[in-house]
């Protein structure tokens, strides 16, 4: 373990933890195993923080842990059994002891967070605001399109994760889409004053959900924010020489017409696609008011599946945004014979 101290037990604290090294913490109720390790001051590696990345994950040698998410998307059944589980998504019930050899041996640190400058903070929508930062040097490697960072404001805003929207330029320039939510901590620190030159702090780049094949064809569909990775894989599709653009479609669920800030952003991409390839964006509508103008689907994008995949059932699918709407498409197009492997996910959970 990289703390070379054993920290002292803090003051309510439930229980110890004990890592095979002989470093120990202790675990206040409430906290995760995740949040009593860093809050100890250890180098415990993760990344999302939410249960999705798998970077937290270590192996429980003895005592009880009680699960606070499902670990079987992230965890073979093979290595749960092995006593393994997700250090961000998991309450300690009795001292328990955890192999540190374990822990470090496949699972890279997390990297150092870089400082970085607010450059554009800008309502979109009712609800959805565009930040633009600048880091003080870019991400080493850069990132892919589809990934994601935790954003921090160190003392004010805990780490939230929040995706790129916009392929990687490489100049350190970076574009969020931020959903408000109410009593939301980024939304309100965002809002509260003129944040322009404001600094915070930006993670390195995390996440699976890429584009695994940049020449199959695709289906993309995006609830909300879940615009913003999708917009940096079409980005990065575009920049691809005409010959190799595949088609396209891109469904986009919002409530009401006030709700779709799509076209500033994807009118661009489309025009970069290359002639006589079909790139098609459909809206779904869930509460626009009657009678109005829209002349697109309405509804729930769910009542309307079958039209939204027709021709795109050998494509590689990628869903993301809210849960609920991940869930429902995932196990749609499951149902139709996709294969699981052929189905990328984001789901856009509320931070812990
Ligand atoms: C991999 C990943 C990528 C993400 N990318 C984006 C993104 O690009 N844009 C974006 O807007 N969000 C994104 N999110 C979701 C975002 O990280 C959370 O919504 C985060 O909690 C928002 O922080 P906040 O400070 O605004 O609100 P918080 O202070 O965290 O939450 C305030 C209140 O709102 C509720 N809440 C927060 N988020 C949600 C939610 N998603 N659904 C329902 N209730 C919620 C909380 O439970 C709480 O009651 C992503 C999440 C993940 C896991
Ligand atoms: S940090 Fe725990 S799964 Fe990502």
């Amino acid at each position: 373990m990289s703390s070379s101290s054993t920290p002292k037990p803090r003051r309510g604290a439930a229980h110890t933890v004990t890592l095979s090294d002989g470093t120990s913490f202790a675990v206040a109720a409430g906290q995760t195993l995740l949040q009593a390790a860093l809050a100890a001051g250890l180098e415990w590696p993760n990344g999302c923080r939410v249960g999705l990345c798998g970077s937290c994950r270590c192996r429980v040698t003895a005592g009880k842990v009680r699960a606070l998410t499902d670990f079987g998307d992230v965890i073979s059944s093979q290595d749960l059994a092995q006593g393994d589980v997700l250090a961000c998504r998991c309450h300690v019930q009795s001292a328990l002891t955890v192999a540190s050899d374990y822990l470090f041996d496949g699972l890279a640190p997390d990297e150092a967070d870089i400082d970085a400058t607010v450059t554009r903070v800008e309502r979109i929508t009712p609800l959805v605001l565009l930040l633009e930062v600048r880091l003080d040097k870019p991400h080493p490697n850069g990132y892919n399109s589809g990934q994601y960072a935790r954003l921090e404001v160190p003392g004010v805003v805990p780490a939230r994760c929040f995706s790129f929207a916009g392929a990687c330029r490489g100049d350190g320039e970076l574009r969020f889409f931020v959903r408000e939510f109410p009593g939301g901590r980024l939304g309100e620190w965002l809002t509260a004053v003129d944040r322009v030159g404001a600094r915070l702090r930006v993670s390195r780049p995390l996440g699976h959900f890429v584009l695994r094949d940049r020449k199959r064809p695709a289906l993309f569909f995006a609830g909300g924010t879940g615009l913003a990775p999708v917009l940096a894989m079409l980005e990065e599709l575009a920049s691809l020489p005409s010959m190799e653009q595949p088609p396209v479609r891109v469904v986009f669920a919002a409530r009401d017409q006030q709700h779709l800030f799509h076209r500033d952003y994807l009118d661009p991409v489309v025009n970069r696609w290359a002639f006589g390839t079909p790139i098609e964006f459909v809206s779904v509508l869930s509460r626009e008011p009657r009678p109005s103008n829209w002349k697109g689907l309405r509804g729930y994008f769910y009542e309307h599946l079958p039209t939204l995949t027709t021709g795109f059932e050998q494509a590689d699918a990628y869903l993301c945004g809210p849960p609920g709407l991940v869930d429902a498409m995932q196990l749609y197009l499951l149902k139709q014979g996709f294969a699981k492997d052929r189905i990328s996910a984001d789901r856009f959970l509320p931070s812990f």
